[in-house]
Order: C-alpha cells, then sequence, then structure tokens
C-alpha cells in the first residue's frame, strides 16, 4: 500500500512520505496545517487510491468519545417495552437491539479494510483524546452492556486532522505519526489551482496569484486566505470573467481587487489591505 497523491489531490513529497510512514507504523495520522489546506481532503484521497471506503466521524463540542464506539439507546426500548404485539415484547428482551454502533464499530467490524476519518479532533472536550487512546491502540473496546469485546478485523488506516484548538495530550500523540501540512509555496500552488481550473489563462491566473500571496503575506492580518479560499476566489473572477489587467489596475478608483470577499473575511483586514494599496500608490 503506497500513497502517490492523486489526480484531483495534489500531495507533496513530504505529504506521500507521512501517510506512507503512518501506513508502516499501523499508526493513526495525525494532520495539522491552516485552515482549507486540504486535511479532510486528504483522508478523502487516500481512501481513494487505496480502494477503500472511508468512514468520517466529525467531531463536535458536544462528541464523547463514547458515541464513537456505541450508544445504548434506552429511550427506544423503554418505548417498546410499552407496546404489547409479541415483536416488541421479543425485541425488547434483548439489548442488543439497542446497542447503536458508532463510526469505530463500523470501522472495527467492517468485512475490507477500510480508512477511518476522526475530523477536527480538537473541537472535542479535553478529555476525549485520550478517552480513545486504547481503542486506538490496541484496536479493540468492550461494550459492557452485552458483555462482548469487539476486536478490528482489519486495522483501519486512521486519519486524524486538527486545527490546533487545543492541545493534544502526550500519551495521545505519542501513539500517532504526525505531519502539518504547510501552506503551498507558489509552484505548489500552481499545481493545486491547475487541478480545479485546468487550461486557465496564465495571465490571470499569475495576476491572481501575486495578489493572493500579496494579500497572505501582509503583517498584521488577523485571518490569512488559505488554498481554499484562492480556489473560490478563482472560480468567481472566472465565472464574472475579470480581466487580469483589473487585479494590477493603475485605476485610482480601483482599491482592493474585485471580490475581495472570498479572500478577506473581516472588515480590519479589508481596512489593512486598503491602506497597504493606498501607501504603495503613494510612494510611487
Ligand atoms: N493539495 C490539494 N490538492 C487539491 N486541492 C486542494 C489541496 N489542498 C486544498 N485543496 C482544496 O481546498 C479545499 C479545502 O480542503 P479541505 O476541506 O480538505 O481543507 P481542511 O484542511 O480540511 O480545512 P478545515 O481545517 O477548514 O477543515 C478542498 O476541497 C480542495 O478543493
Ligand atoms: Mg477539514
Amino acid at each position: 500500500m503506497k500513497f502517490q497523491g492523486s489526480d484531483q489531490y495534489v500531495a507533496t513529497q513530504d505529504l506521500m512520505l507521512a501517510v506512507n510512514a503512518a501506513i508502516t507504523l499501523k499508526r493513526p495520522l495525525l494532520v495539522k496545517g491552516e485552515p482549507g489546506t486540504g486535511k479532510t481532503m486528504l483522508a478523502e484521497e487516500v481512501a481513494r487510491a487505496l480502494n477503500m471506503p472511508l468512514l468520517q466521524w466529525h467531531i463536535k463540542s458536544t462528541t464523547k468519545a463514547q458515541q464513537g464506539l456505541y450508544e445504548y439507546d434506552a429511550v427506544s426500548r423503554l418505548r417498546d417495552s410499552q407496546l404489547a404485539d409479541d415483536a416488541s415484547v421479543e425485541k425488547v428482551r434483548d439489548i442488543r437491539n439497542y446497542i447503536v454502533r458508532g463510526t469505530l464499530w463500523q470501522a472495527f467490524t467492517s468485512e475490507q479494510p477500510v480508512a477511518l476519518l476522526i475530523d477536527e479532533i480538537d473541537k472535542a472536550d479535553i478529555e476525549f483524546p485520550n478517552d480513545l487512546l486504547r481503542e486506538l491502540d490496541r484496536m479493540e473496546f468492550y461494550v459492557y452492556e452485552t458483555r462482548e469485546l469487539v476486536r478490528a478485523r482489519h486495522r483501519p488506516v486512521v486519519f486524524i486532522t486538527s486545527n490546533n484548538e487545543k492541545e493534544l495530550p502526550d500519551a495521545f500523540l505519542r501513539r500517532c505519526f504526525f505531519h502539518y501540512i504547510k501552506f503551498p509555496d507558489a509552484d505548489t500552488m500552481q499545481k493545486i489551482v491547475d487541478v480545479h481550473f485546468p487550461g486557465l489563462k496564465q495571465e490571470l491566473l499569475g495576476a491572481a496569484m501575486k495578489t493572493f500571496y500579496d494579500v497572505r503575506n501582509l503583517p498584521g492580518l488577523k485571518k490569512k486566505p488559505s488554498t481554499s479560499e484562492l480556489l473560490d476566489w478563482l472560480k468567481l473572477l472566472v465565472a464574472e470573467d475579470i480581466p487580469p489587467e483589473v487585479l494590477h489596475s493603475k485605476d485610482e478608483k480601483v482599491s482592493v481587487p474585485p471580490l475581495v470577499g472570498a479572500l478577506l473575511k473581516n472588515e480590519q483586514d479589508v481596512t489593512l489591505f486598503e491602506k497597504l494599496v493606498f501607501m504603495q500608490r503613494h510612494n510611487r
């Protein structure tokens, strides 16, 4: 099993190395990076390239580790117990009918090897990663209600993404292989854009990329635009048929690039950018 990137996803050499290292070590790959740098998509693409189904578990602030294993649906059981027909009585008797399998359980018991994505683990509370240590390490867990041990038939290829909103515990980190997706340099970005917009006019692309990196490199920006935002912006530029000249226009009235709302997401950043454009003009 070797991941080589795909026709829809541009993987740098070190990213490919990391994916393959995690597979070799049989450890989860912990992927960090700015929002929109392709962390979630990486799991989708690796699964596709390795021809495995991908099971996704999207973490929210309220998600508990137990939900990934299983949940006991006591409410349904109570409701069924109030029905008098034979089928319901029969069903209520067996607690297994009310054990709802979570994503991890599904991944463990799947017939064929699967990939498993635990997306945005940093959204959950601080105990969440610790609560999954054993499950991810030993690939097994115990169901107390039915007294059964669920063990993985095949070890899933596990991806865990984080946006760094919370620190992850050391014990958890020890069990992962780590990779930080660096913000793509201009060359890589060009490849990513090519994947999404084959045949984009070079002049427009050049001008747009220059503006994009100028915006990103503004000191003091609250939120830097990322890969996915550049792609959105390019899509709009193409849809609106914006000529490349507009992006580096000398017209005094055009202060900020068109459709800048795709790149800058708060008013302070827009103001900052306007100031810079203003200053540059006066330096000329
Ligand atoms: N290396 C890449 N190759 C191709 N497309 C990419 C790449 N990186 C990012 N993209 C584009 O950016 C979009 C966003 O990627 P994705 O959703 O995986 O980001 P993310 O890192 O998971 O972001 P978040 O942290 O906000 O969840 C993708 O849908 C894809 O179009
Ligand atoms: Mg994501």
